[in-house]
């Protein structure tokens, strides 16, 4: 089900030559599941008719703030709490200085003062006016109180000017609006993810650890959480606030992260995802007391701890899918898929942490998607966003039945 489905949108129409654009806006947003209805300015009324948009609606077009038959249906107030999303488009030079200056001398100013539902602004208007300094301080500061300006697009204009100030296509404008509501493609589901680094005591204060952040992690639980998911985050040490919705256990070394997740992996588990930078090795004995510096060298006997993501794709209970990550510096397919095969995973999520704007500690990621069926680079984008790619493509695989059988195609795309 997308993200649309079931959500109710108003969309204020304001007098600019876009405005019969919102005929295509409406069919979208319809067919994606939305309710949508239209208030419409006088001057929006003057470039298409409220019956064109009342057919595609599938609801009365409101124009008027004192209509006594409009409000005995559904009042401004009514209309305003109804919405999960106000957007105004087109909106013209007027309506967004309007918007900003806080007016409610109309139904459209009214409703947008009266909602608490997130407002969307799509400008369209000539490119000088566009650039004028009092549109864009307007703007400015319908950006400060969070308003989300979509667009304008750059281009030809019907005035015979090119620049800035077309009305953003709408197949784009409905991509803005979907992507600010959260999937819930999850719902009744049971997610576990590991985030975050493991600390390996060596005494009471020396510790073997790595630079993991956990940032990728905890945005996973933070969009599994939004997609409706039970989410359960084994999480080592990290200064990251716990996802709201999101149940988390701490834990210190990778033997503990193997007992949670052990206890946490049960019949009803759909998906697991490692997303932890577990340290491979630990101290062989613990030192119970501060080592003390004696000698020039100090050998440490270090042993290897149990390889939490394979444990937890052959235990009895496996999860439907189990998603690893593949942190590498070279051969990143070829590793990544020997990674794949050998732990057992469904889904390996490959990083070059070679470059630094991507991977350990950065706020933005670029990764490979591997699974049966070959590969596919997810550009780079911020950790948050790419969470929500990669839970958005856990559920599909996890609603399609035909992805059980595990097929390694004998020529994947990355091997050319
Ligand atoms: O082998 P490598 O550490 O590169 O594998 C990375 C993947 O395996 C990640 O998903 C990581 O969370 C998981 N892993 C694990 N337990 C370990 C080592 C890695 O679950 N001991």
């Amino acid at each position: 089900m997308g993200h649309l489905h079931n959500r109710n949108i108003i969309i204020g129409v304001t007098g600019g030559i876009a405005a019969y654009k919102i005929a295509e806006l409406i069919r979208l947003l319809r067919g994606d599941g939305a309710a949508v209805r239209v208030i419409m300015s006088r001057g929006a009324q003057a470039f298409v008719t409220p019956l064109t948009l009342q057919s595609l609606s599938g609801h009365p077009v409101h124009t008027e703030l004192l209509d006594e038959t409009a409000e005995m249906g559904m009042g401004h107030i009514e209309l305003a709490r109804w919405a999960d999303a106000f957007l105004v488009a087109p909106a013209t030079a007027d309506a967004v200085a309007r918007l900003a200056a806080g007016r409610a001398d109309d139904l459209l100013t009214t409703a947008a003062l009266a909602t608490p539902a997130p407002l969307f602004v799509a400008p369209a208007m000539n490119q000088q006016m566009w650039n004028n300094a009092a549109t864009s301080a307007n703007i400015q500061t319908l950006t400060n109180r969070g308003v989300n300006i979509i667009g304008p697009d750059a281009g030809e204009q019907a005035c015979g000017d090119v620049g800035a100030g077309r009305l953003t296509e709408p197949a784009d404008i409905r991509a803005e609006i979907s992507a600010h509501f959260p999937n819930r493609a999850l719902e009744g589901k049971r997610v576990v993810i590991t985030a975050g680094p493991t600390r390996e005591p060596l005494d009471p204060v020396r510790y073997l650890s790595n630079h993991s952040s956990g940032k990728m992690g905890f945005a996973l639980a933070q969009a599994a959480a939004e997609a409706g998911a039970e989410t359960i985050l084994i999480a080592g040490p990290v200064m990251l606030d716990t996802p709201d919705g999101v149940t988390r256990v701490n834990i210190e070394t990778a033997g503990q992260m193997h007992e949670a997740c052990m206890e946490q992996i049960h019949e009803s588990t759909d998906l697991f995802v490692g997303s932890a930078a577990v340290a491979d090795y630990r101290a062989e004995f613990n030192a119970p007391q501060k080592i003390k510096k004696v000698g020039d060298t100090l050998n440490l006997s270090l042993i290897r701890n149990p390889d939490i993501i394979t444990e937890v794709a052959k235990s009895t209970h496996r999860p439907s899918l189990v998603v690893g990550f593949a942190a590498e510096t070279e051969h990143l397919m070829e590793h990544a898929e020997a990674k794949r095969v050998a732990k057992g995973l469904d889904v390996v999520v490959a990083n070059d942490v070679s470059r630094a704007d991507i991977g350990f500690n950065s706020d933005t990621n670029m990764v490979t998607w591997l699974d049966n069926a070959g590969h596919e680079v997810i550009p780079l984008t911020t950790k948050q966003n790419l969470a929500r790619l990669l839970i958005a493509r856990c559920s599909k695989r996890l609603s399609s039945t035909s992805d059980s059988d595990d097929k390694i195609p004998a020529k994947m795309e990355g091997d050319r």
